[in-house]
């Protein structure tokens, strides 16, 4: 019988407990995934104990807290704090969320932190999101026309332009992709979920005169049809979009310009 083990670098160890603060009336307790490339170490799960009276309410405060005040060298990407710039998404308490978005009172017990799954780690919670912004590169997520520009601006009718809601607001955060088993699996070829909402977003754009070229470059068994419906993508999404439906909406497309 086959027997299939992980290698012995992908096992994630137990890390350092560090010390309760002082006077601190209020803690939590924070288990955080480590992994540094240059200690050539396996990965490890650090304790941290958070002063709760004295962080804000969200998760990203508490882990800026950790790092202020007791561990510089932890690392992780944020910038806007306000659920803007998706670069704060990570695997909290088994989910893929934004850290500025998730209160801490949220989550019961133990916070769990890990980087977004299933993506090479540049370090602690950071992934390496090369490959993921390369497929956005590849949809041209900008605005193609023929026709020359006109003397002001393109014009859309409201009810065009509603049809940009629930599209428009996607961060980039790739929640959804990293939480997508097919694009654990094919990441190389399938496009996933993220890439293929925003790929959807310039297809019904009104204003957008390149919908053939953008059906054509989607229109693959992998980078569209990997895609089975399994709704992660959805559950996962923080802003509450709907990629699943954005890509049920692609497939009827195809189907429509066959008939
Ligand atoms: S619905 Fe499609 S894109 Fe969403 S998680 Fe499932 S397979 Fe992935
Ligand atoms: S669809 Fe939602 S989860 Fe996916 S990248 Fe956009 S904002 Fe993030
Ligand atoms: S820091 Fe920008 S979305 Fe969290």
């Amino acid at each position: 019988m086959v027997e299939f083990a992980l290698p012995g670098n992908s096992k994630v160890g137990k890390g350092k407990v560090w010390p309760k603060p002082k006077d601190a009336t209020k803690t939590r307790e924070f288990r955080i995934y480590r992994w540094n490339p240059d200690d050539r170490q396996n990965p490890h799960i650090d304790t941290y104990s958070v002063d709760l009276g004295d962080c804000g309410p969200m998760i990203l405060d508490a882990l800026i807290w950790i790092k202020n005040t007791v561990d510089p060298t932890l690392t992780f990407r944020r910038s806007c704090r306000e659920g803007i710039c998706g670069s704060c998404a990570m695997n909290i308490d088994g989910t893929n969320t934004l850290a500025c978005t998730k209160a801490t009172e949220d989550v019961s017990g133990a916070v769990n932190i890990y980087p977004l799954p299933h993506m090479k780690v540049v370090k602690d919670l950071v992934p390496d999101l090369t490959l993921f912004f390369a497929q956005h590169a590849s949809v041209k997520p900008y605005l193609q026309t023929i026709t020359p520009a006109p003397e002001k601006e393109w014009r859309q009718s409201p009810a065009d332009r509603a049809k940009l809601d629930g599209l428009y607001e996607c961060i980039l955060c790739a929640c959804c992709s990293t939480s997508c088993p097919s694009y654990w699996w094919n990441s190389d070829r399938y496009l996933g979920p993220a890439v293929l909402l925003q790929a959807y977003r310039w297809i019904v754009d009104s204003r957008d005169e390149a919908k053939g070229e953008r059906l054509d470059q989607v229109e693959d068994p992998f980078r569209l049809y990997r895609c089975h419906t399994i709704m992660n993508c959805a559950k996962a999404c923080p802003k509450g979009l709907n990629p699943a439906k954005a890509i049920a909406e692609i497939k009827n497309l195809m189907i429509d310009r066959q008939i």
